[in-house]
């Protein structure tokens, strides 16, 4: 199987790199930079590797360099923005900060004759995000891009097969930026087609065995997709040393957890436990308004069940979880900024008594997650399931969780959910939110003050980015009526019309 090396520098784009990568069918593997010698990555004998992206200035006291002997081993090297830098500094270029600003986001930018551009219009959008640049090129080789601010926004000795561009080909942003990483693969490193998702499912399998040889591991199934694909596969690979368990919290959509539980016991052999630990998170959530403090105190609660749940079945010293990749960038991974502690990462406690922790997806997007559930035969109403968070309802209450709120919420989401069902309207994600405060409203006669309820559903591929949902009126009308008329509580309902970014598909 042909291997691309994806050298990690501490970009925000490394995973969707490899992503990129993976959509061509071919292997790329991430490793970061002090983590592999030149001595290691020749015996490897990898088609082609690809420099990352980084958040420092090569000239800062701790950037991260690398041996430059890297780009004496006659393998294919394409530097991406600070891996161009890298690039150019390790070959003697001069790099320095941009005179007027740095050049972010879309900026168009003009290409000459290259294999690396092979196919590709003169001009195109490209994604920048850079303060350095690269002002002398190294000898050998020649500028093959440029921009309005960018005198080298890409660079080749295509003679040493070595390229560097200053701007993004991973974002989808950059128009042509899919037909430059084809360039690199087909026409300069001479990939074949020949890596699928079977071949991860197998790599996976073989892997946790080896890891996990001789222990027991504990996975908390949520009900959503990316906790089942987990399961089924470490079950693939553990069998029955694999412990699931579902957590009654009390935060779930109206009968999901009797339906959650129903489904597992049938579909799969898995071994399974039910908790119950409704009153311990409701209790816990008591007071607490803050979204962040909300996650956090599920997080730790979660944490908590599994310890006494490992502890009552002796021998269990590993967690295992359904993180996926955006969850990681959106915790604030690396350099990036939190944006929400997810509870299975920013919301894990500091003195977890799990020795490891094991997360089988997390290099992957939502699609891809979906297409390993289908190619493992988990049925395709369950992968297809719209995604659920883990700290489930508590981030769809704004301010405190109560009893009473929950179950008002509960009501609302199951109204609306159904009433999308019936129209046959697609949506990726659809829910109730319950505001905060109540309004005033008339009901038969009365004066009636109860809550507002906010509908939210949304498309997307990815999660990442998202357009809200243009729901026929019809449904609009029936789902407000329905709920205002079958939950006395509620007097007012109102639909979200903001797509992500600026706002998140949750509203906490
Ligand atoms: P946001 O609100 O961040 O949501 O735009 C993106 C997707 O992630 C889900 N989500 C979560 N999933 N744990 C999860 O497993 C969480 O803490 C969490 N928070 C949000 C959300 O439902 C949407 O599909």
């Amino acid at each position: 199987m042909d291997k691309i090396l994806v050298l990690d520098f501490g970009g925000q784009y490394d995973q969707l790199i490899a992503r990129r990568v993976r959509s061509e069918s071919v292997y790329a593997e991430i490793v970061n930079y002090d983590r592999i010698t030149v001595e290691e990555i020749r015996k490897e004998a990898y088609k082609g590797i690809i420099f990352t992206g980084g958040p420092k200035s090569v000239y800062a006291n701790d950037a991260p360099l690398y041996d430059g002997k890297i780009l004496e081993l006659g393998v294919p090297v394409l530097g991406i923005c600070y891996g161009h830098q890298l690039m150019a500094h390790l070959l003697k270029g001069k790099i320095v900060p941009s005179g007027n600003g740095s050049e972010y986001g879309k900026t168009e930018v003009t290409i000459s004759p290259s294999i690396l551009f092979k196919d590709m219009p003169e001009r195109s959008v490209c994604w920048m995000s850079h303060t350095d640049f690269v002002e002398e090129i190294p000898e050998g080789f020649s500028v093959i891009a440029r921009t309005g601010k960018c005198a080298c926004a890409a660079m080749a000795d295509e003679e040493r097969r070595l390229y560097g561009v200053q701007f993004h080909p991973e974002v989808s942003h950059t128009e042509y930026g899919q037909q430059v990483i084809r360039n690199f693969l087909f026409e300069i490193c001479g990939c074949e087609r020949n890596w699928q998702m079977e071949d991860f499912l197998e790599e996976s399998i073989r892997r946790y065995r080896r890891e996990l040889e001789g222990e027991k591991v504990m996975l908390g199934l949520s009900g959503g997709v990316d906790s089942l694909v987990s399961a089924v596969l470490l079950n693939k690979a553990i069998g029955k040393d694999l412990v699931c368990v579902l957590i009654d919290h009390g935060l779930f959509r109206e009968n999901e957890v009797e339906e959650v539980e129903r489904t597992v016991r049938k579909q799969f052999d898995i071994n399974l436990i039910r908790a119950d630990a409704k009153k311990r998170f409701l209790d816990h959530l008591k007071g607490i308004t803050d979204p962040e403090e909300k996650r956090k105190t599920i997080g730790e609660d979660f944490v908590r069940v599994f310890e006494e749940e490992a502890e009552k079945l002796k021998n269990i010293a590993i967690l295992a979880q359904g993180t996926i990749y955006p969850d990681l960038i959106e915790s604030g991974k690396g350099d990036s900024a939190t944006i929400k502690s997810h509870h299975n990462v920013g919301g894990l406690p500091k003195d977890i008594r799990f020795k490891k922790i094991v997360e089988p997806l997390s290099s992957l997007f939502k699609d891809e997650v979906r297409e390993l559930g289908i190619k493992m035969g988990i049925p395709e109403y369950l992968v297809y399931r719209q995604p659920f968070p883990g700290p489930g309802l508590a981030v769809r209450i704004i301010g405190e969780v109560t009893e009473e709120k929950l179950k008002v919420l509960k009501r609302a989401d199951a109204i609306f959910r159904k009433e999308m069902k019936k129209a046959g309207c697609k949506s990726d994600q659809c829910f109730a939110v319950l505001c905060e405060g109540k309004s005033v409203g008339v009901k038969g006669d009365e004066r009636a003050y109860g809550y507002t309820v906010a509908l939210r559903a949304v498309n997307t591929d990815d999660f990442m980015t998202a357009e809200w949902t243009r729901i026929p009126y019809e449904v609009l009308e029936s789902s407000s009526n329905r709920i205002c008329n079958e939950i006395k509580e509620v007097s007012r309902v109102v639909y979200d019309i903001t797509s992500k970014p600026p706002g998140t598909i949750e509203w906490e």
